[in-house]
């Protein structure tokens, strides 16, 4: 088949299209022709994109691990996210853990569907996960404007929650769009003085915006940061006491 494969650690110019070997499928597994494919920012620095989970090169690799396809063996199209230790989507072909397959959601077409999944399970994981959002509850998203704020206002705001977003003034049309029930512009307002008392903090920013989060939590509110994660590092949970 056909594929875009690093064969070292570097920027775009170390990805080659080429001839590659069809995929091996591993027992789980399921062959997906690919339809459309994302590359992450950040993904070509990231160490699973050339070593495999004992540390060893398994270059040449291939990138791409969110994507939309249809299934070989059954005709149905899915869209996923993929392990960051195995080869991409950035291919003709990609093998896939058939666990880690999800309907392709019908509103969507190939290409929006490949867009979602990283993102959104970002979003969705924060949220519901480590924040456990309950409808009712005031959330403040910071960076709300950016790839997984959008979908947290989203997802806060379809659970039920008051919505509080941080973003650039160019950008408050687009939330408003979204959901947000009150946006703070970064630039020229100081979030800390206009909003107290939230139940949860969503962090995608770091460092000074999360240090001035603290104050703005109510006892026992929750402040999940996914700012400069790196890929195999957990996120910071904490919790007000
Ligand atoms: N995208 C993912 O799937 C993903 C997954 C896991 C973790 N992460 C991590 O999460 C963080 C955010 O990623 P992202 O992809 O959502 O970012 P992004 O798409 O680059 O968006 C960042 C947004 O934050 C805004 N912003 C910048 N400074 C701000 C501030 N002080 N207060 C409020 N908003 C501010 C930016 O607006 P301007 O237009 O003004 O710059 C932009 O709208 C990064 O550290 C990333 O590594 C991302």
């Amino acid at each position: 088949m056909k594929a875009i494969r690093l064969h070292a650690q570097g920027g775009p110019e170390q990805a080659f299209y080429e001839d590659a070997p069809n995929p091996t499928l591993l027992e789980g597994d399921v062959l997906v022709r690919v339809l459309a494919v994302s590359t992450t920012r950040g993904e070509l620095d990231w160490p699973p994109t050339y070593n495999d989970q004992n540390g060893n090169p398994r270059t040449p690799s291939i990138p791409g691990h969110e994507f939309c396809g249809i299934v070989e063996s059954t005709g149905e199209t899915v869209y996923a996210l993929t392990s960051f230790f195995r080869n991409g989507a950035a291919a003709e072909y990609i093998e896939v853990r058939a666990a880690d397959l999800a309907p392709k959601p019908l509103t969507l077409d190939a290409v929006q569907a490949a867009a979602v999944p990283l993102a959104g399970l970002t979003a969705w994981q924060a949220l519901f996960d480590h924040a456990n959002l309950l409808p009712g509850q005031t959330i403040l998203i910071h960076g709300a404007a950016g790839g997984v704020g959008t979908f947290a206002v989203q997802l806060a705001k379809w659970n039920g929650a008051h919505v509080i977003a941080t973003a650039n003034a160019k950008d408050h049309e687009l939330l408003t769009s979204l959901g947000a029930d009150q946006i703070i512009d970064y630039k020229t307002q100081r979030f800390e003085e206009l909003v107290h008392d939230v139940d949860v903090v969503l962090d995608c920013i770091g460092g000074d915006t999360q240090d001035r989060s603290w104050q703005v939590l109510k006892r026992g509110g929750v402040l999940v940061s996914i700012a400069g994660e790196s890929i195999g590092q957990p996120s910071p949970i904490q919790s007000y006491p």
